[in-house]
Parts: C-alpha cells; structure tokens; sequence
C-alpha cells in the first residue's frame, strides 16, 4: 500500500477475500470498489484472493449476478484490469481467463471464463511462497500438475499449449518432492513457480478436463481444498483416460521423468498412473474417507456433483468421455473421435464402479 501511495496513487485495501470465493463473498468486496470509484484492481494472495479480484473486476463494471457469468457464457468484457501477484504456486490464476466463484445459494462452484477475466500484468515472484507450508505446498503443486497433464490431453491441446504443459510437468516432476520436503529451497520454490505460471497459460489455452470438472463439486460440498480435491482423483480418473489417449498419456510419462524415450506408449502410460499415485502418496494425499468425508453423503450427492460437473463443460475436454454423461455433453465429435468414445465402452463400464469406489476409499 505504502508503496502505491509513494508512487502518487490512492489505493484502497479489501482484506475481505475467503478461500472459495463465493457469492456472498463478493458483496462487501463490491461495496469498496463502488465506494472508491475504482479503476483497477490487484489480486493479492493464492487463487482464492486473484480469483476475487477477477470477479469483481468484471461485476464493477457490468453488474448483475456471478451465476449469468457462468460457462458457457463467454466473457468478453468490459471488466476493470486486474494485476494478479500471486503468493502460492499453484492455481496459475495469475495467467488464466478463468474465474471459479461458488454460488452460494446452490454450492456450485461455478466456472466463469472469457478474456475479460485475464489478468492484464502479473508479477511472478518465488520469494512471496517460500512462507507456504507444507501441506499448501502439496496441493497447489498438484494442482498444477493436473493443470498442466489435463491441457496437454485436452481436446483443445494445441501445439502452444503442449510445449509449455510439458515443460510444467516436467519441472514439476523434478522439484515438487523436494519443495514439499524443504520450503525453504529458493531453487526449487523458483523453478515451481515459474512451471506453475507455464501450466496456466497452457491450460487457459487448452482448458483442463475430467479431474477439474469432478474436483470442483466435491471441493464445493464437502469443503475440501482445490489441489487436494483433485490429488484424490488425479490417478484413479488418468487411469480410465488413458486408453483414449494412450500416446498423450506417454509423452506426460517422459516429461515427468519416469518413462523413458524408448518405452512403449502403453508401458510408459501405465508407469504415468503408477507415478501419480506414488506422488499422491509420497505427499500423502488422503482419501476422502481417511479425509472425514463420510461415503453416505458422497453417494447421495453424487447425482448433483456428476451434474454440476457437466455443467462447467470440463468433463467434455476429457479424452475419454464417461458413458453415463455422453448425452449432456456437448456434441458436434468427429466421426474419429466418435468411434474412440464407442471403443471406449467396454472399459467405460468395467471402470466406472471401480473410480466411484477408489475416488471415495
Ligand atoms: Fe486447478
């Protein structure tokens, strides 16, 4: 703030932000935005206070409620500029055109996107996460891992995209054990950063998938932090794509350092999944049963997740697209494409019991 001041501006604080924005939330940030006659904004913070940021920006200028900015609603402005200075190494909020605002009234972690939610500057500094613990450290680092796997077999991969999510999951794979085993490492805190800002613009461009779509539900209604909500998934759903995408899987398999570049596609694919679910163990990811989540209520709600999960059209990135939501997805496949989802099915039904038992064990 003082440093604002000295440069002649008149800043005013809103220290009001929560972890999962939610509607609710909003209201107080834009009173003080009105109030000051604002004319931009900086998100300070994790993913939670840049996503605020975001969200304001755009409901300061155009009103109206958060839920008539949901996807597929593209948002192309006008929205106040948004300088993003992120202080956890994880969301790549920093360089996305996504927003994820929970609606209060439903619970539903509403997927917002469109240019008029990209930050028009970041500041990428490593020296503001070396404070992360631990355990923040494991599930934003995950989380850009599952940013970075999940845009380069998205079905809006693009040759921009896949360079840098594999530069992510390469640096990722390299440093986020020893950053989770040691915070204080400013090499490894800076390279993680540097992955994490890569994985943003790749997904931002590529859009994440399956994970993301199933992750933000149960992130929603069970309160569980982004990152480790999409640790308990990230094997189990990568082990039902990779038959779709078996090729894509194996180039994640190389980057990340344990597949080598004369491994078959199938055998380096299979060591991918093995991989993540050492990760998740090494990290010490818990289950959503070992987490207190109690399996009654997950399977009551699952109906409403699954919907809620259509609904932000990030299962429909996926490579391999559930059986059992084909016909709300969006359409318009290949006839390639096509036949890959049929050839799918058989594996699609044997899968489908086993991910709803080992996402919640
Ligand atoms: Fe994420």
């Amino acid at each position: 703030m003082v440093m604002l001041e000295d440069a002649g501006l008149q800043p005013r604080l809103f220290a009001g932000t929560v972890p999962d924005p939610t509607t609710d939330s909003l209201g107080a940030g834009l009173t003080v935005l009105r109030e000051h006659a604002a004319d931009s904004l900086i998100g300070f913070g994790g993913g939670s206070p840049v996503d605020t940021a975001k969200a304001l920006g755009l409901l300061g200028v155009q009103g109206g409620r958060m839920r008539g900015y949901k996807a597929p609603h593209m948002n192309l402005g006008p929205a106040l500029p948004v300088i993003a200075v992120p202080t956890t190494a994880g969301s790549g909020s920093e360089a996305t055109q996504f927003t994820i605002i929970t609606d209060s009234a439903t619970d539903e972690k509403m997927l917002c996107s469109g240019p008029a939610f990209l930050p028009v500057a970041a500041v990428v500094d490593f020296e503001l996460t070396l404070s992360m613990p631990s355990r923040l450290t494991a599930g934003t680092g995950v989380d850009a891992l599952t940013q970075a796997v999940e845009a380069y077999v998205s079905r809006k991969a693009n040759p921009l995209s896949d360079g840098l999510a594999l530069n992510a999951i390469r640096t990722i794979g390299h440093y986020l054990r020893r950053v989770y085993a040691y915070g204080g490492d400013s090499e490894a805190r800076e390279a993680m950063m540097l992955a994490v800002t890569q994985a943003g613009i790749a997904f931002s461009n590529a859009s994440v998938a399956l994970v993301h779509g199933m992750s933000r539900p149960i992130g929603a209604h069970f309160h569980v932090a982004h990152g480790l909500s999409n640790a308990m998934l990230f094997p189990a759903v990568t082990a039902f794509s990779v038959p779709a995408a078996e090729s894509r899987y194996a180039d994640c398999a190389r980057a990340l350092g344990v597949a080598a570049d004369g491994d078959g596609d199938a055998l380096a694919a299979g060591r991918f999944v093995e991989a993540l679910r050492d990760l998740c163990e090494d990290l010490e990811v818990p289950t959503p049963r070992a987490h207190g989540i109690d399996k009654d209520e997950w399977f009551r709600l699952s109906p409403l997740m699954a919907e809620q999960a259509l609904a932000s059209g990030s299962p429909a990135k996926t490579p391999l697209c559930p059986p059992w939501t084909r016909s709300r997805t969006s359409t318009r496949r290949s006839t390639a494409e096509g036949r890959r989802v049929r050839n799918g099915d058989g594996h699609n039904s044997q899968i489908r019991a086993r991910i709803r038992d080992e996402t919640h064990d």
